[in-house]
């Protein structure tokens, strides 16, 4: 039987989501949803992950489960073609989690990256709590439950799908070949991989408060176009300006198509003319903004527009996640059998079993 392809990704329920989501993974998972390529495609919020970090803060993760459903649904999710679930609605992930966390030693999750680099963020040092330690545990369990194939993700999930193959390889050697081993799909193009924040800080994130929203209006999007990071040199218009870190042109090279100068920018043929003429001098930053302003809002209309019209009716959201939570259970159950089995504690199916003890004690 060929192998079925199958998607699983998700994100935590901590805050609405942003641009930096949506060229790092979102607008991809909406166009592998539509290629028609994949056989099952789920896409999980990640409640129980959220906690593992947030058990002090509950409420921005119970506020937060429909914030992040209603911008999948407005980005073009398709609850027909992409099972959506809530993680903490699914208990054999638990389950699948327990045994697997005696397959990986502390000191390998110690050396996890993307984990060291948020024990510092979140100054977890001296008092990490165990189930952050070991989220990247219950992750594998997420994405193997489901027979995931394919995994897109923003970059810095790489160490997650690194752990995630070690575990499903020790398993398969260990006790029987059931485990699918994934592949991550990251972006090809490398400023979408990490969008940098308004302020041109590295990283687009709610904690920064560097962000444009998915769901943020056409003022405030203006607003921060306008306010944007972009050569603190170029003081005058007839000043020689930098592209190079200049957070105006770096959301150019992520989002600009030929066709809008066409529409918004006539007098340039392409993003090279427009960054010579600023390098040159002569060029403002008004005039760039305006122009990434136009795009951005050509690229975010149509999302806030579909937001919208969800929002007139959130119980049929909250409906879609229960009947996606559903549906992810059943194939979770049956996966969870074939993991018990491989492990052999399904005693109550393994007639070999019973009847050797049988046997045993009816000499
Ligand atoms: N850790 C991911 C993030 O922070 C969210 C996530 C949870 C996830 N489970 C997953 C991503 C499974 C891909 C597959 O963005």
């Amino acid at each position: 039987m060929k192998k079925e392809k199958i998607i699983l990704t998700g994100d935590r329920p901590t805050g609405r989501l942003h641009l930096g989501h949506y060229v790092g993974s979102l607008k991809r998972r909406v166009e592998l949803q539509n290629s028609g390529e994949f056989d099952k495609i789920y896409i999980e919020i990640a409640d129980s992950q959220a906690i593992t970090d947030n058990s002090h803060n509950l409420d921005k993760v119970r506020q937060n489960v429909i914030e992040v459903a209603l911008d999948y649904l407005a980005c073009g999710i398709d609850p027909e073609k992409t099972t959506i679930f809530v993680q903490s609605q699914i208990p054999e992930l638990c389950e699948l989690t327990f045994y697997y966390l005696n397959l990986v030693t502390l000191s390998r999750l110690e050396r996890n990256p993307t984990i060291k680099e948020e024990i510092k963020l979140r100054g977890f040092q001296n008092s990490i709590p165990a189930g952050f330690l070991t989220y990247p545990v219950s992750q594998a369990a997420d994405i193997t439950l489901f027979d995931a194939t394919d995994v897109p993700v923003g970059e810095d999930q790489l160490p997650m799908l690194e752990q995630t193959r070690e575990i499903v390889r020790t398993f398969n050697r260990l006790y029987d070949e059931v485990l699918v081993e994934p592949e991550a799909r990251i972006p090809e193009n490398d400023i979408c991989s990490r969008l940098p924040g308004l302020d041109g800080k590295a990283k687009m994130s709610k904690s920064l408060g560097n962000c444009i929203y998915l769901s943020d209006s056409e003022e405030e999007i203006k607003k921060k176009v306008m306010g944007m990071y972009t050569d603190p040199d170029h003081l005058r218009v007839e000043d020689p300006g930098k592209v190079e870190g200049n957070t105006v042109f770096t959301y150019l090279d992520a989002f600009c198509k030929e066709e809008h100068f066409e529409k918004y920018l006539p007098e340039y043929k392409n993003l090279d003319e427009l960054k010579d003429h600023y390098k040159r001098g002569g060029l403002g930053d008004v005039k760039i903004k305006k122009f990434l302003n136009e795009i951005l809002q050509e690229e975010l209309a149509p999302i806030r527009k579909r937001r919208e019209e969800y929002q007139k009716d959130i119980r049929k959201v909250y409906q879609i996640l229960e009947e996606g939570s559903k549906k992810a259970r059943e194939a979770g159950s049956k996966k969870i059998e074939e993991v018990k089995k491989a492990i052999g504690i399904n005693y109550f199916e393994d007639q070999d079993l019973i009847n050797s003890h049988v046997e045993k004690y009816n000499k």
